[in-house]
């Protein structure tokens, strides 16, 4: 038996056990004659301690541990001289009589500490060595409780876990595929899932009224914090169900993950916001509501002062900064340059401060007087000390999304955003269809099998541009602190509608049936009425651990530029396997 123990488990309960514990050593250090070893495994950290007049092989087998040695130690359990409140094992110590190395190690390249001396790249080159640390093994941890509670959920419920394949035909989610060539059929290609959209839907075809999955998706997407080229879903579908029975069956899943993980509770009903709002009033459709500094449009209140920025403005927005009128001009100036960032987009930023002694200081004195600023004051909901800040310009939306980031922004900056504040909420009522200027045609803006609402289908049957954007959807999204955590929507299960659906986005009956043929021919055979929704598992998990990116909650992610730098993909491959598949390169991989 290798051991009687982890080293998480021994407590001061346990003092006169003699045992045997396994792991590896993180930090052997000398102090008068002693021997100290801190013996890590995933459970926990224990010390060991080495007596001055132990026998001398002992004394000397312990100075020659290095770090990360794997050893196995017998030892009695006695209570510590100098306690550490911090570790859970942190009152007692084993006073070791035998060690034998089970493993040496060469120095590691890194401090394998909660806190790291190794970079970014040296870490994710050395994953598992960085899985090691107590930060990872935490946040692994809680993605293992995290899946535990979904499938507990979903299986009390009636929920079946389906497995659906990974080489598959291009799925509707809008981002590009990775592909995969077939030996056996040359010159054509997988495409692995971008999500299990359709065959989820199929499975409802098939009868099995209550499905989920904690499933890969791949997406060749451009990669953020919030985003990896492959990724997990808790994937989810139902039959029979209106919107109201799948947000009731969602929300109930995470109160329990909340619950049962977090212990926190969430409201009861959760908060709603139709997309509309969500976009007026925080400038996103993924709302951080911990905080206010909401959107207020001025459009009309700004005009016709012979300001001709803002006389020529289609719309006007504002938010107010708290207590922001003491902000200095190096401060104001500095925000501008924010945003004015390409990543922002803003021509530049116009400020009103409302002094306490009810003065006026703006960018906009030439034109506006102190009446003016008034009225602007009141439609922005600002008071004395505020500071009010404007963008402009000619597509409504566009400024509300920049406006929308410099309220994140700024939430930020003043400390509102607190990961361990916890607001989430559904957002409702999203449109059908996207407008695209530049392609000049329409797309979905969840994907192509998402209902139109049943009170708009004259609207969706209309040929009238304006009245087609009217059109909404069943569609949701399940929204914390700014982040989209999931969504979904009510699905088209008539052949007819979804013959439509395809010739309003412009998708012709051969595209249509070339791409999706399978799915209109299935929803022949009698499709149940259906709906269903997708959380992102990686996304859920680091949320809940505070923080927004994920990388840190799954186990051998890739960096930002797509690339697994511990095995080195992707890579090259021989020329043999590329002349079985037929395939001929035009570019020379970098070596
Ligand atoms: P959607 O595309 O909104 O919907 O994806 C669902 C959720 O998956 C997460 N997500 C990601 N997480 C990490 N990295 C990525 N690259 C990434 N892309 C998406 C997000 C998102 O909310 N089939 C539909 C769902 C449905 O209609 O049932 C779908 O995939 O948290």
């Amino acid at each position: 038996m290798y051991r009687t123990h982890t080293c998480g488990a021994l407590r001061i309960e346990n003092r006169g056990e003699v045992v045997t514990l396994a792991g590896w050593v993180q930090k052997a250090r000398k102090l008068g004659g002693m021997t100290f070893i801190d013996l890590r495994d995933r459970y926990g950290i224990t010390q060991l301690v080495v007596e001055a007049d132990a026998p001398a092989e002992l004394v000397a087998t312990a100075t020659s541990l290095g770090r990360e040695y794997v050893i196995q130690a017998i030892g009695e359990v006695v209570e510590r001289q100098a306690k550490n409140a911090k570790m859970p094992t942190g009152d007692i110590e084993i006073k070791v009589s035998a060690i034998t190395v089970l493993n040496k190690s060469v120095t590691p390249p890194f401090t394998i500490e909660d806190e790291s001396d190794g970079g970014d790249d040296l870490r994710m080159k050395y994953r598992y060595l960085d899985l090691r640390r107590g930060p990872l093994r935490r946040a692994l941890t809680l993605r293992h409780r995290v899946a535990h509670e979904v499938r507990n959920y979903l299986d009390a419920q009636g929920f079946m876990e389906i497995e659906t394949p990974y080489l598959i035909k291009s799925t509707p989610e809008g981002a590009r595929d990775f592909v995969v060539p077939s030996r056996m059929n040359p010159g054509q290609f997988y495409a692995l899932p971008q999500s299990p959209q359709t065959f989820k839907q199929l499975l409802m075809v098939a009868g099995y009224d209550r499905y989920f999955q904690i499933v890969k998706c791949f997406r060749d997407e451009d990669l953020r914090a919030d985003r990896q080229p492959e990724f997990t879903q808790i994937d989810c579908e139902m039959s029979f169900v209106e919107q109201e029975d799948v947000l009731a069956t969602f929300e109930g899943m995470m109160r329990t993950l909340f619950k049962n993980v977090l212990d926190v509770e969430i409201p009861s009903p959760l908060p709603r916001m139709s997309w509309y709002d969500a976009m007026d009033r925080y400038g996103s459709d993924k709302p951080d509501v911990r905080f206010g500094m909401t959107i207020h449009e001025v459009t009309s209140v700004v005009k016709g002062h012979g300001f001709g920025v803002l006389d020529g403005a289609a719309y006007a927005g504002a938010i107010v900064v708290p207590g922001g009128a003491d902000y200095s001009r190096k401060q104001i100036d500095e925000l501008t340059e924010w945003v004015k960032r390409p990543q922002v987009g803003a021509k530049g930023l116009i400020y009103i401060k409302v002094n306490g002694d009810r003065t006026y200081k703006s960018s906009i004195d030439k034109f506006y007087d102190a009446e003016a600023l008034t009225r602007i004051a009141a439609a922005s909901e600002a008071g004395l000390g505020d500071l009010i800040l404007i963008l402009s310009g000619d597509n409504r939306r566009k400024v509300q999304t920049m406006l929308g980031v410099l309220r994140l922004e700024l939430g930020g900056r003043l400390g509102l955003r607190d990961p361990k504040v916890f607001a989430p909420l559904w957002i409702v009522d999203f449109p059908l269809l996207e407008w695209d200027d530049e392609t000049q045609r329409f797309y979905a803006m969840h994907h192509p099998f998402t209902a139109p609402k049943p009170e708009h289908l004259d609207w969706f049957y209309s040929d009238r541009k304006e009245d087609l954007e009217r059109v909404c959807a069943n569609a949701y999204d399940f929204v914390l602190n700014g982040n989209e955590l999931g969504g979904g929507s009510i699905r088209i299960h008539d052949a007819d509608m979804q013959k439509r659906m395809f010739e309003v986005l412009g998708i012709g009956p051969e595209e249509a049936e070339y791409k999706f043929g399978f799915i209109i021919n299935a929803f022949k055979f009698g499709a149940p009425p259906h709906g269903g929704l997708a959380f992102g598992f990686d996304r859920v998990c680091a949320l809940f651990g505070g923080s927004d990116s994920i990388r840190d909650y799954i186990a051998f992610p890739k960096n930002n530029q797509g690339r697994d730098v511990m095995i080195d993909s992707p890579s090259g491959i021989d020329q043999a396997q590329l002349d079985e598949l037929q395939i001929a390169l035009t570019v020379k991989p970098e070596a």
